[in-house]
């Protein structure tokens, strides 16, 4: 079984997302998705729209993602590939490079991100009472 972890905070999840979700699933057998907690995302200086249990509960419900684990911070990432047995480490090229550091203990692919769809476009979208976009 070829396992693949990916990490990110999943907000107001989006059709960039599930792209990204469909093709990291695609390359293995069992996709785990770490998603950033509440307090990670502060310390990222981040605010998401869903709770950390509503964003899970979503990427729960999506048939692309086995596995839902927290993502508390930035330096979880080896431990995480080695206790979950990771055989791909995925994100979007947005990170490209950053994590080049997981490719003594697993594959690292930068897949391309979707081009105009963002959480952060989503979410200004929700505030602004819907005017604007
Ligand atoms: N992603 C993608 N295409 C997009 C948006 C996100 O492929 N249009 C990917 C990211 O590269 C990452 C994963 O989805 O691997 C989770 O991204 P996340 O940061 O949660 O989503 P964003 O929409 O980029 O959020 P934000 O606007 O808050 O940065």
């Amino acid at each position: 079984m070829k396992r693949v972890i990916t990490y990110g905070t999943f907000d107001v999840l989006h059709f960039g997302h599930i792209n990204l979700l469909k093709r990291a699933k695609a390359l293995g057998d069992y996709l785990i998705v770490a998603l950033s907690s509440d307090e990670f995302n502060l310390i990222k200086n981040k605010k998401s729209y869903y709770t950390y249990e509503q964003r899970k509960s979503i990427l729960e419900a999506c048939r692309y993602v086995d596995l839902v684990i927290p993502e508390n911070n930035w330096e979880q990432k080896i431990d995480d590939v080695k206790k979950y047995q990771a055989d791909v480490f995925v994100m979007g090229d947005d990170w490209k490079g950053k994590f080049d550091f997981l490719k003594d203990y697993c594959e690292v692919i930068y897949l391309p991100r979707t081009p105009e769809v963002s959480s952060t476009q989503t979410r200004s979208y929700l505030k602004s009472g819907n005017e604007g976009i």
